[in-house]
């Protein structure tokens, strides 16, 4: 109730609420922008929440937002274009809805390149399993097209939205570099950058923040992310920075001079207000659009109600976790949807729309089969909760243990060569 009282007062003032202060500079926002809440999910940038246990209505989402469902049509298209079987990802649902998939579609079978754009904001040293979904994702993507891929750290953006030192966010930056260098790019085809870095590096990129800059206005970026007059100039300016690696001139270093390279953007579906706007400038100032593919949130490990926060450890599981802490916070804390008693839960059986652990697996199980054994045994009773978060725990270990190890050998010399601009292993 509390939650939703808070989000209620953000919808109203566009600030976060802080006990015992008064919104400051109040005047409410016009439109509502981001935060228009019939069904009362809650959706921007910074902020999921939900009052439904089962998590976001992904498919009022799609209508509100205006993108498109992955339906089995476009993933039966992904197959037959590439020859490789869909990502587990797409066939569950993971990756749930697009924007303009199909052109990127058209262009590789035309034998046209795009390239790949993602990030990551650096607000602590440590990522949690559902920072790896989008890069884990676009691992495949980069696999099965083989086209370039580069990334963003936006250490600024978290300088300006948290409480951080600048040299603490870009330290940051280069820690997180090394848990997504951790997932396996092939570092002949990424470019990974800090914003704090690369932005007074590349005159490509800046001149293209400065284009966007100049066709968004003051009302459209409080309409789009509910920002207010007492928000710092640094905020209402990040949106430009976050559109400007949609456009292949912002890296000459690996594109020359080619201007019409389309770009395909996985992320989570809380960070599409940014490309909405992206896609909304991209003609006015001679540029392609971005294409997207959006994924679910990963639920925290009380519920789906909100998606897990490196802010709140007990929410989360870290990649930094030992074995030991897995084990106990799956038992201690993953919300369950069994019931109270085993006598109970053999009779009625355990809800799975509501089970983290299930809701877990789903990520991270790959294999089918063994999965719809999971969900019928659990549904049926025969599987108790304690036996299913077993199964969980037995698969999150070793995942998190490889990348670890796999964390281990990664070189500062290796993360300098991934994030120094030069030109990848194709020819523009
Ligand atoms: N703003 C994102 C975050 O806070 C980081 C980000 C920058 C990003 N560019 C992106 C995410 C492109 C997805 C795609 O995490």
């Amino acid at each position: 109730m509390l939650l939703s009282l808070k989000v209620t007062y953000k919808t109203a003032t566009g600030q976060d609420y802080k006990a015992g202060s008064p919104p400051v500079d109040f005047s409410p926002v016009s439109n509502n922008g981001p935060t228009t809440t019939q069904d009362e999910d809650f959706v921007d940038p910074w902020t999921v929440q939900t009052s439904n246990a089962k998590g976001v209505d992904y498919d009022k989402l799609i209508v509100r937002f205006g993108s498109s469902k992955i339906d089995k049509e476009l993933i039966n298209r992904i197959e037959r274009v590439t020859g490789k079987p869909p990502h587990h990802f797409l066939r569950r649902g993971i990756f749930f809805s697009h924007r303009d998939m199909n052109q990127i579609l058209d262009a590789y079978e035309n034998k046209k390149h795009f390239y790949l754009y993602t990030g990551r904001g650096p607000s602590s040293e440590a990522m949690h399993l559902g920072h790896l979904i989008p890069f884990i994702f676009t691992k495949w993507l980069q696999e099965i097209f083989n086209v370039p891929l580069v990334i963003q750290l936006t250490d600024d953006e978290k300088y300006l939205w948290k409480d951080l030192t600048i040299d603490k966010a870009y330290e940051y930056a280069i820690e997180n570099a090394k848990d997504i260098i951790a997932c396996g790019f092939d570092i002949n085809k990424t470019f990974i950058f800090s914003d704090l870095d690369y932005l007074g590096m590349s005159s490509g990129y800046y001149k293209n923040v400065v284009k966007v800059q100049k066709h968004v206005t003051f009302n459209q970026v409080k309409g789009i992310f509910g920002f207010t007059d007492s928000d710092c100039i640094g905020k209402i300016n990040f949106p430009a920075i976050q559109a400007a690696p949609s456009f292949s001139s912002s890296f000459p270093q690996i594109f020359k001079d080619k201007k019409d390279i389309q770009c395909l953007i996985p992320c989570a579906i809380d960070q599409d207000p940014y490309f909405r706007m992206t896609r909304d400038v991209a003609p006015r100032i001679g540029y392609l659009k971005p294409a997207l593919l959006h994924s679910v949130f990963f639920p925290a490990l009380q519920g789906a109600q909100t998606k897990m926060s490196a802010s709140d450890p007990n929410s989360s599981i870290f990649l930094t976790d030992t074995p030991k802490q897995i084990k106990t916070k799956i038992n201690k804390h993953a919300f369950s949807g069994g019931k109270d008693t085993i006598e109970e839960h053999r009779k009625y059986g355990g809800n799975c729309e509501v089970d983290v652990s299930y809701m877990y697996l789903t990520f991270f199980l790959e294999d089918d089969d063994k999965l719809e054994q999971m969900k019928q045994a659990y549904t049926s009773g025969a599987l108790l909760t304690g036996e299913l978060k077993k199964v969980l725990i037995e698969t999150l270990q070793p995942l998190i243990a490889a990348h670890q190890q796999r964390r281990k050998q990664i070189t500062d010399e290796m993360v300098k060569q991934f994030m120094t601009p030069r030109k990848l292993a194709f020819d523009f």
